[in-house]
Protein backbone atom coordinates (compact mmCIF):
# COMPACT_ATOMS: atom_id res chain seq x y z
CA UNK A 1 0.00 0.00 0.00
CA UNK A 2 1.44 3.70 -0.88
CA UNK A 3 -0.03 7.02 -0.92
CA UNK A 4 -1.69 8.94 -3.54
CA UNK A 5 -3.35 12.14 -3.96
CA UNK A 6 -3.54 12.63 -7.44
CA UNK A 7 -4.01 11.30 -11.32
CA UNK A 8 -0.88 10.92 -12.63
CA UNK A 9 0.83 9.32 -9.41
CA UNK A 10 -2.26 7.09 -9.25
CA UNK A 11 -1.46 5.81 -12.99
CA UNK A 12 2.07 5.07 -11.86
CA UNK A 13 0.93 3.28 -9.03
CA UNK A 14 -1.45 1.30 -10.34
CA UNK A 15 0.52 -0.01 -13.41
CA UNK A 16 3.07 -0.49 -11.03
CA UNK A 17 0.91 -3.36 -9.32
CA UNK A 18 0.20 -1.71 -5.86
CA UNK A 19 -2.58 -3.70 -4.37
CA UNK A 20 -4.10 -0.76 -2.09
CA UNK A 21 -3.87 3.30 -2.98
CA UNK A 22 -4.29 5.24 0.16
CA UNK A 23 -5.90 8.73 -0.66
CA UNK A 24 -4.24 9.94 2.61
CA UNK A 25 -4.89 13.01 4.83
CA UNK A 26 -1.22 13.16 4.74
CA UNK A 27 -1.65 15.52 1.99
CA UNK A 28 -2.34 18.12 4.24
CA UNK A 29 1.79 17.78 4.74
CA UNK A 30 2.88 16.79 1.33
CA UNK A 31 0.61 18.26 -0.79
CA UNK A 32 -0.25 21.67 1.25
CA UNK A 33 2.79 22.16 3.27
CA UNK A 34 0.88 22.44 6.34
CA UNK A 35 2.59 21.04 9.61
CA UNK A 36 0.14 19.05 10.68
CA UNK A 37 -2.88 16.65 9.08
CA UNK A 38 -5.79 18.73 11.21
CA UNK A 39 -6.81 21.55 8.95
CA UNK A 40 -7.24 18.94 5.96
CA UNK A 41 -11.17 19.33 4.95
CA UNK A 42 -13.53 16.78 3.48
CA UNK A 43 -14.05 18.65 0.07
CA UNK A 44 -10.26 18.35 -0.03
CA UNK A 45 -9.81 14.41 0.70
CA UNK A 46 -12.77 14.10 -2.14
CA UNK A 47 -10.52 16.15 -4.40
CA UNK A 48 -7.91 14.47 -4.01
CA UNK A 49 -9.70 10.86 -3.92
CA UNK A 50 -11.72 11.83 -7.34
CA UNK A 51 -8.33 12.85 -8.95
CA UNK A 52 -7.17 9.20 -7.76
CA UNK A 53 -9.53 7.17 -8.94
CA UNK A 54 -10.54 8.46 -12.43
CA UNK A 55 -6.48 6.88 -12.54
CA UNK A 56 -7.08 3.69 -11.20
CA UNK A 57 -8.24 0.71 -12.86
CA UNK A 58 -7.39 -2.85 -10.78
CA UNK A 59 -5.86 -1.30 -7.03
CA UNK A 60 -7.97 -0.85 -4.09
CA UNK A 61 -8.41 2.52 -3.28
CA UNK A 62 -9.08 3.94 0.45
CA UNK A 63 -9.79 7.33 1.08
CA UNK A 64 -8.89 8.72 4.89
CA UNK A 65 -11.78 10.41 6.41
CA UNK A 66 -10.42 13.71 7.87
CA UNK A 67 -10.14 15.09 11.27
CA UNK A 68 -13.68 16.73 12.52
CA UNK A 69 -15.24 14.45 10.23
CA UNK A 70 -16.25 11.28 12.09
CA UNK A 71 -14.84 11.96 15.69
CA UNK A 72 -18.03 14.07 17.55
CA UNK A 73 -21.13 12.35 15.87
CA UNK A 74 -21.51 9.14 14.05
CA UNK A 75 -24.70 10.23 11.93
CA UNK A 76 -22.15 13.02 10.51
CA UNK A 77 -19.75 10.57 10.53
CA UNK A 78 -21.97 8.56 8.52
CA UNK A 79 -22.75 11.45 6.00
CA UNK A 80 -19.27 11.93 5.80
CA UNK A 81 -18.14 8.68 4.51
CA UNK A 82 -21.33 8.62 2.71
CA UNK A 83 -19.94 11.45 0.69
CA UNK A 84 -16.67 10.04 0.04
CA UNK A 85 -18.32 7.04 -1.53
CA UNK A 86 -20.82 8.61 -3.64
CA UNK A 87 -18.44 11.10 -5.06
CA UNK A 88 -14.96 9.86 -5.34
CA UNK A 89 -16.05 5.40 -5.93
CA UNK A 90 -13.45 4.91 -3.81
CA UNK A 91 -14.02 1.32 -2.30
CA UNK A 92 -12.75 2.34 1.71
CA UNK A 93 -12.20 4.86 3.98
CA UNK A 94 -10.05 4.68 6.29
CA UNK A 95 -10.42 6.44 10.33
CA UNK A 96 -8.13 6.66 13.21
CA UNK A 97 -8.98 5.77 16.62
CA UNK A 98 -10.21 2.51 18.57
CA UNK A 99 -12.75 2.34 21.53
CA UNK A 100 -13.72 5.97 21.46
CA UNK A 101 -15.01 6.49 17.66
CA UNK A 102 -16.57 2.52 17.93
CA UNK A 103 -19.92 4.10 17.34
CA UNK A 104 -18.90 6.29 14.05
CA UNK A 105 -17.07 2.86 13.00
CA UNK A 106 -20.27 0.92 13.35
CA UNK A 107 -22.48 3.14 11.77
CA UNK A 108 -20.63 3.26 9.06
CA UNK A 109 -19.91 -0.31 8.41
CA UNK A 110 -23.89 -0.82 9.13
CA UNK A 111 -24.62 1.44 5.93
CA UNK A 112 -22.15 -1.25 4.09
CA UNK A 113 -19.02 1.09 3.91
CA UNK A 114 -15.98 -1.27 4.08
CA UNK A 115 -13.78 0.58 6.60
CA UNK A 116 -10.17 -0.15 7.46
CA UNK A 117 -8.60 1.13 11.14
CA UNK A 118 -5.82 2.96 12.19
CA UNK A 119 -3.88 2.62 15.41
CA UNK A 120 -0.80 3.62 17.23
CA UNK A 121 0.36 6.94 16.10
CA UNK A 122 -2.68 8.90 14.93
CA UNK A 123 -1.46 12.24 13.31
CA UNK A 124 -4.89 13.68 13.61
CA UNK A 125 -4.59 13.45 17.76
CA UNK A 126 -1.15 15.45 17.66
CA UNK A 127 -2.44 18.29 19.67
CA UNK A 128 -3.33 15.51 22.22
CA UNK A 129 -0.24 13.83 22.56
CA UNK A 130 2.07 16.74 21.52
CA UNK A 131 4.38 14.42 19.52
CA UNK A 132 5.02 12.06 17.04
CA UNK A 133 7.41 10.06 19.10
CA UNK A 134 6.91 6.03 18.98
CA UNK A 135 3.44 4.87 20.68
CA UNK A 136 2.61 2.27 23.14
CA UNK A 137 5.90 1.90 24.37
CA UNK A 138 4.37 1.71 27.62
CA UNK A 139 2.14 -1.45 28.67
CA UNK A 140 -0.89 0.33 29.43
CA UNK A 141 -1.06 2.23 25.84
CA UNK A 142 0.10 -1.30 24.49
CA UNK A 143 -3.00 -3.12 25.55
CA UNK A 144 -5.38 -0.42 24.95
CA UNK A 145 -4.36 -0.64 21.47
CA UNK A 146 -4.52 -4.47 21.25
CA UNK A 147 -8.01 -4.05 22.90
CA UNK A 148 -8.75 -1.30 20.24
CA UNK A 149 -7.21 -3.71 17.08
CA UNK A 150 -10.03 -6.72 18.25
CA UNK A 151 -12.97 -4.21 18.75
CA UNK A 152 -12.14 -2.67 15.09
CA UNK A 153 -11.85 -6.60 14.13
CA UNK A 154 -14.87 -7.49 16.02
CA UNK A 155 -17.22 -4.59 14.45
CA UNK A 156 -16.18 -5.27 10.81
CA UNK A 157 -13.11 -3.42 9.64
CA UNK A 158 -11.61 -5.30 6.80
CA UNK A 159 -7.65 -4.23 7.68
CA UNK A 160 -5.79 -1.98 10.11
CA UNK A 161 -3.15 0.47 9.79
CA UNK A 162 -0.51 0.43 12.37
CA UNK A 163 1.37 3.25 12.55
CA UNK A 164 4.83 3.96 14.70
CA UNK A 165 4.66 1.24 17.35
CA UNK A 166 7.03 -1.42 18.78
CA UNK A 167 7.63 -4.27 15.80
CA UNK A 168 7.03 -6.96 18.70
CA UNK A 169 3.77 -5.45 19.41
CA UNK A 170 2.59 -5.00 15.65
CA UNK A 171 3.43 -8.70 15.74
CA UNK A 172 1.41 -9.71 18.15
CA UNK A 173 -1.62 -7.84 16.66
CA UNK A 174 -0.91 -8.83 13.21
CA UNK A 175 -1.16 -12.51 14.98
CA UNK A 176 -4.20 -12.43 17.00
CA UNK A 177 -6.50 -10.55 14.57
CA UNK A 178 -7.58 -12.23 10.94
CA UNK A 179 -7.70 -8.84 8.93
CA UNK A 180 -4.90 -7.65 6.97
CA UNK A 181 -2.33 -5.59 9.35
CA UNK A 182 0.01 -3.19 7.43
CA UNK A 183 2.12 -1.31 9.29
CA UNK A 184 4.02 1.98 8.47
CA UNK A 185 6.92 2.41 11.19
CA UNK A 186 5.44 -0.74 13.09
CA UNK A 187 8.38 -3.35 11.97
CA UNK A 188 7.93 -6.65 9.86
CA UNK A 189 6.10 -8.87 11.81
CA UNK A 190 2.83 -7.53 10.20
CA UNK A 191 1.02 -8.68 6.21
CA UNK A 192 1.59 -5.57 4.57
CA UNK A 193 3.29 -2.21 4.25
CA UNK A 194 2.60 1.28 3.73
CA UNK A 195 4.36 4.73 2.90
CA UNK A 196 3.94 7.77 2.08
CA UNK A 197 5.10 7.55 -1.62
CA UNK A 198 6.57 11.07 -1.49
CA UNK A 199 8.41 10.49 0.96
CA UNK A 200 9.75 6.63 -0.46
CA UNK A 201 10.36 8.69 -3.77
CA UNK A 202 12.51 11.45 -1.89
CA UNK A 203 10.04 14.10 -3.27
CA UNK A 204 10.01 15.25 0.41
CA UNK A 205 13.41 15.35 2.28
CA UNK A 206 12.64 17.03 5.41
CA UNK A 207 10.86 13.88 7.41
CA UNK A 208 13.53 11.16 7.52
CA UNK A 209 12.10 8.91 10.57
CA UNK A 210 13.91 5.45 11.05
CA UNK A 211 11.23 3.38 9.35
CA UNK A 212 11.47 5.41 5.87
CA UNK A 213 13.22 3.86 3.37
CA UNK A 214 14.24 6.11 0.44
CA UNK A 215 13.92 3.95 -3.10
CA UNK A 216 14.66 6.53 -5.01
CA UNK A 217 15.84 10.44 -4.74
CA UNK A 218 13.38 12.21 -7.63
CA UNK A 219 13.64 15.46 -5.41
CA UNK A 220 17.04 15.27 -6.80
CA UNK A 221 16.01 14.68 -10.28
CA UNK A 222 13.18 17.21 -10.41
CA UNK A 223 15.69 19.98 -9.17
CA UNK A 224 18.24 18.99 -12.15
CA UNK A 225 15.68 18.74 -14.94
CA UNK A 226 14.72 22.50 -13.54
CA UNK A 227 17.69 23.75 -13.36
CA UNK A 228 18.88 22.32 -16.77
CA UNK A 229 15.68 23.94 -18.27
CA UNK A 230 16.34 27.53 -16.67
CA UNK A 231 19.85 27.88 -18.20
CA UNK A 232 18.72 25.83 -21.53
CA UNK A 233 15.77 28.62 -21.46
CA UNK A 234 18.02 31.26 -20.33
CA UNK A 235 21.10 30.23 -23.25
CA UNK A 236 18.51 29.95 -25.94
CA UNK A 237 18.89 26.53 -26.03
CA UNK A 238 15.46 26.03 -25.70
CA UNK A 239 13.46 25.38 -28.05
CA UNK A 240 15.48 24.36 -30.75
CA UNK A 241 14.58 24.23 -34.65
CA UNK A 242 12.72 20.53 -34.11
CA UNK A 243 11.12 22.02 -30.88
CA UNK A 244 9.02 24.77 -32.68
CA UNK A 245 6.20 25.29 -35.98
O1 LIG B 1 -2.36 9.89 5.74
C1 LIG B 1 -1.58 8.97 5.49
O2 LIG B 1 -0.77 9.00 4.55
C2 LIG B 1 -1.62 7.80 6.36
C3 LIG B 1 -0.50 6.82 6.25
C4 LIG B 1 0.72 7.39 6.86
C5 LIG B 1 -0.85 5.50 6.82
O3 LIG B 1 -2.53 7.64 7.14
Amino acid sequence: MLTSYDYSMACILDRAGIDVILVGDSAANVIAGYETTVPMTLDKMIYHAQSVTRAVKRALVVVDMPFGTYQGNSKEALCSAIRIMKETEAGAVKIEGGKEIMESVDRILSAGIPVMGHLGLTPQSIHRYGTYAVRAREEAEAEKLVRDAHLLEEAGCFGLVLEKIPAQLAGRVAKELSIPVIGIGAGRYVDGQVLVAHDMLGITNDFSPRFLRRYANIGEVMANAFGEYVSDVKSGGFPNEDEQY
